[in-house]
């Protein structure tokens, strides 16, 4: 596996990897890496030639009172990790590498799909994913690019960007990978207490719970926004950002479910801000 910091020898690497129309499969993450990570690095290994995985705590996809100097990091583990998963190239680049003194493009997918979830709770967030993948994307230039539905906005505007701006690559979006209990992998869990860590998979077991409701026949989103909030509520010192029912591709709210329906949930638990999501099939 090669281990690159800097954009130069990352483009020199990938042209003489390519050579010989090999594809290439790229899985960016912000490292901290957990199995749900590498489900995406094993799909891309199995698709392509080449897998390039990135490493980067992207700075301006966090608000100001957001937890970016807290975000856990550990490059020995993730180095092992990828090496583990039979990562090629491992782009690893400094802040300043990506964003130099004086940088001020920034791509922003507008409309109501960012307005509207996480993109209402965290503004400029997706305006910081979808400036640093365009980024990522230009340097790495990735036949398959591999993301989590576990974020599933992130997924809905990086596809919707991808049309709009005619990048030539195919996203694959890969489904969440859960502990045993059910709580979606993800790299802050690391921050809660060994109490909520405990009561966090209520999020999971709710969202369960109302898919089965939805298979013995309830439409009514109302019904089931008040059961997930109800549920959801009792985790001790949890507080919910929103509790959503809406079209899968729009992201649009529903008051009758129909079609494929997501039903996504974000909650503070003490410090912590968690997301999950299912999809459900009406
Ligand atoms: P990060 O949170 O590190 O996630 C990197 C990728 O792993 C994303 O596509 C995410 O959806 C996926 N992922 C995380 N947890 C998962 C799980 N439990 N199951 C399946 N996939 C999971 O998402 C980001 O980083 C950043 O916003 C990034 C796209 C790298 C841009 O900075």
């Amino acid at each position: 596996m090669q281990v690159i910091d800097n954009k130069v020898q990352l483009r020199a690497a990938l042209k003489q990897g390519r050579a010989g129309g090999k594809s290439v499969g790229f899985v960016a993450t912000m490292g901290y890496l957990h199995e749900g990570h590498a489900a995406l690095i094993d799909r891309a290994r199995r698709e392509n030639d080449l897998v390039v995985v990135s490493v980067f705590v992207n700075p301006t996809q966090f608000g100001p009172n957001e937890d970016l100097a807290a975000y856990p990091r550990d490059a020995e583990r993730d180095l092992a990790l990828m090496r583990a998963r039979g990562v090629d190239l491992a782009f690893f680049p400094a802040v300043e590498e990506l964003y130099p003194p004086g940088y001020t493009t920034f791509v922003t997918v507008e409309g109501p799909m960012t307005q509207t979830l996480c993109g209402r709770s965290r503004p400029g967030h997706f305006r910081g994913v979808a400036t640093i993948v365009t980024k990522l994307f230009h340097l790495v230039a990735p036949d398959r690019a591999y993301f989590g539905q576990k974020d599933c906005q992130q997924v809905a505007v990086i596809q919707q960007m991808v049309r709009d701006l005619d990048f030539d690559l195919t996203i694959v979006a890969c489904p969440t990978v859960r502990e045993a209990d059910g709580l979606a992998m993800s790299s802050r869990n690391v921050y809660l207490s060994p109490e909520h860590r405990a009561q966090a998979p209520r999020i999971a077991q709710s969202l369960f719970e109302a898919r089965e409701m939805i298979a013995k026949g309830e439409r009514r989103a109302t019904v089931l926004v008040d059961f997930l909030k109800k549920s959801i509520a009792t985790i001790d010192s949890a507080v919910i950002d929103y509790v959503s029912i809406a079209d899968s591709k729009t992201l649009s709210g529903l008051e009758i479910l129909s079609g494929e329906v997501l039903i996504a949930v974000a909650v503070r638990v003490g410090p912590t801000r968690l997301i999950d999501n299912i999809r459900v099939e009406v």
